[in-house]
């Protein structure tokens, strides 16, 4: 039930922008329309994925032969080109910035430590709820906010972007239930919203 995926995460990442919102940290959202639709400031995509990884695992592990589950020393961050026929490639700071995906080094200073804020802030709050937040995907535009420009974060938060382990079992509760094919996907995404305080049926 794909459906029910979609309304969930429109619901758990307007709960998570509205409160980075209030820690102060820019997004485009303004507000949920409806179960599936969100008003949102207009934003030029920033075409880098920013990937923050607190626990090795996925694409890491693959790639580097790191062993999955590795806890990392401090929040790592990575950059992947946004495009599919090259299939978002990781690229380098330095990439970044010599194709002005981001304007200069301080803007690029500017989103990774607004990364790093985020990371601390969702490790809080899903730590809170018996979660632990493995590593997930931001993206950033910029936009106009009362005729200011400004670097707002864009997309969305959700189990589709994040992985999140139960604490105690590391029951995974995230989108790998779909890619390595474990079933029970909206029922931990259920279980993501009803420990987050944010829906509070026992089922759909
Ligand atoms: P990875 O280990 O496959 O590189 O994924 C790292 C994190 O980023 C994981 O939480 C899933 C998320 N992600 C997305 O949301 N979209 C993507 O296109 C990719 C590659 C990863």
């Amino acid at each position: 039930n794909v459906e029910g995926k979609g309304v969930l995460n429109n619901r758990i990442s307007e709960h998570i922008f509205n409160n980075l919102n209030q820690i102060g940290i820019r997004t485009h959202l303004i507000k949920r329309l409806n179960m599936r639709e969100q008003l949102v400031n207009l934003v030029e995509i920033i075409p880098v994925e920013f990937i923050v990884r607190n626990i090795a695992t996925g694409s890491l592990t693959k790639r580097l032969g790191i062993p999955d589950g590795t806890i990392l020393s401090k929040p790592l961050i990575e950059y992947s080109y946004k495009n599919d026929e090259y299939g978002d490639p990781l690229v380098a700071r330095e990439h970044v910035l010599e194709f002005n995906w981001v304007p200069d080094a301080m803007h690029l200073d500017k989103i990774n430590n607004y990364c790093l804020r985020i990371n601390d802030f969702l490790q809080g709050m899903f730590r809170g709820v018996g979660i632990k937040l493995v590593d997930f995907k931001l993206e950033f535009g910029n936009g106009n906010v009362d005729g200011k420009n400004e670097i707002l974060l864009a997309d969305e938060i959700s189990p589709d972007t994040c992985r999140l382990w139960d604490v105690i079992s590391e029951k995974k509760l995230d989108k790998d239930r779909f890619r390595k094919d474990l079933g029970n996907i909206i029922q931990a995404y259920q279980e993501v919203a009803r420990r987050l305080g944010i829906i509070h049926e026992e089922s759909n």
